[in-house]
């Protein structure tokens, strides 16, 4: 049976227009504006700036995504992603990453301290060994005998943060625009080849030795070449639970569009979880070049760049503002 006939034949109720469209477009390598690197929040605009600079000139996505949040990893002003990040509640910055490919190769390093660069340690990890990931002690090891510098990331105005919440030792895990979680960036290069990278110090004050979704493969990020792929900011634990950017992609295989799979998405955690305390936002890219976000609370935004765009999107929510 003719490929198209047989999904149409197996989906046809359920999505038929959609996936017959998405289908097509996969089949024939459609792209709606060429190369485009979505990535969480508004700190994403200069993220973005950064890997369009390959993604520009055809370069491949995955060197886009890697340079990409790296620039992220590197502002000491970014309180939840690399130097500078708030610590845990001991007052250790440890940082969680992960980075895939257009193959489906994955590398993630997970609890890494004094490294400015765990994205760059997660694709060391995919492409120079024979594991996904590495954790802690092993992973800083790993690292050091790489070539990366071993470095404090913890600036005055973390630790400075950290000793005043230590007076009440107040947790407020809500994560929105006024204290960003996150950067997960995903792109599609002029091959239409889509890679994925995400990085970040996870929850502020966390217990030492927390490990969220961020360097979780399906979790915080999740890329299938052959549909799209997601990534998510937010609360780690109800995306783990969820395995939330995995879930995203599969949507999309089954013809959701990329707001669409996203949305499904927070309603699964919304109907399973008391969602009034945290924040969950969703990203996703498809094999078209469309992208779509969907959060829980008003407020997370994602930024978009493509041969056309570059602005700052605001996702719908499923709690109205
Ligand atoms: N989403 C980042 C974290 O929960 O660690």
């Amino acid at each position: 049976m003719e490929r198209r006939n047989f999904i149409n034949k197996i989906y046809g109720g359920l999505v038929g227009t959609s996936l017959l469209s998405f289908s097509r477009a996969r089949e024939v390598g459609e792209m709606l504006n060429g190369p485009v690197v979505v990535s969480t929040w508004d700190f994403g605009m200069v993220a973005n700036a950064e890997a369009w600079k390959i993604l520009g000139s055809g370069g491949r996505s995955l060197d886009a995504v890697e340079k990409g949040v790296r620039i992220i990893e590197s502002d000491v002003n970014n309180q939840t992603v690399g130097i500078g990040g708030l610590p845990d509640r001991d007052g250790y910055v440890t940082l969680d990453a992960c980075i895939m490919d257009e193959t489906g190769n994955a590398g993630s390093v997970s609890f890494l301290q004094d490294i400015e660069h765990p994205i760059s340690v997660a694709r060391k990890v995919m492409e120079d060994t024979p594991h996904v990931m590495l954790a802690g002690a092993g992973a800083l090891q790993y690292a050091l005998e790489s070539g990366f510098e071993k470095k404090s990331l913890l600036t005055d105005k973390s630790k400075a943060a950290w000793e005043k919440w230590k007076k009440k030792s107040d947790y407020k895990p809500i994560i929105n625009i006024e204290n960003h979680d996150t950067i997960g960036m995903i792109a599609m290069d002029s091959q239409g080849q889509l890679s994925g990278a995400c990085t970040t110090s996870g929850l502020a004050y966390k217990m030492h030795g927390r490990v969220g979704d961020s360097p979780v493969i399906g979790a915080g990020l999740y890329v299938d070449n052959e549909v799209g792929a997601a990534t998510a900011t937010g609360m780690g634990e109800a995306v783990l639970k969820t395995c939330g950017s995995f879930l995203v992609v599969e949507l999309m295989r089954q013809g959701l569009s990329p707001e669409q799979a996203c949305k499904e998405a927070v309603l699964r955690i919304a109907k399973k979880q008391n969602y009034n305390d945290f924040q969950i936002g969703f990203l996703a890219l498809n094999k078209r070049g469309e992208t779509g976000a969907y959060c829980i609370h008003p407020g997370f935004n994602y930024s978009l760049k493509d041969s056309k765009n570059e602005r700052l999107v605001k996702s719908k929510s499923y709690i109205k503002g």
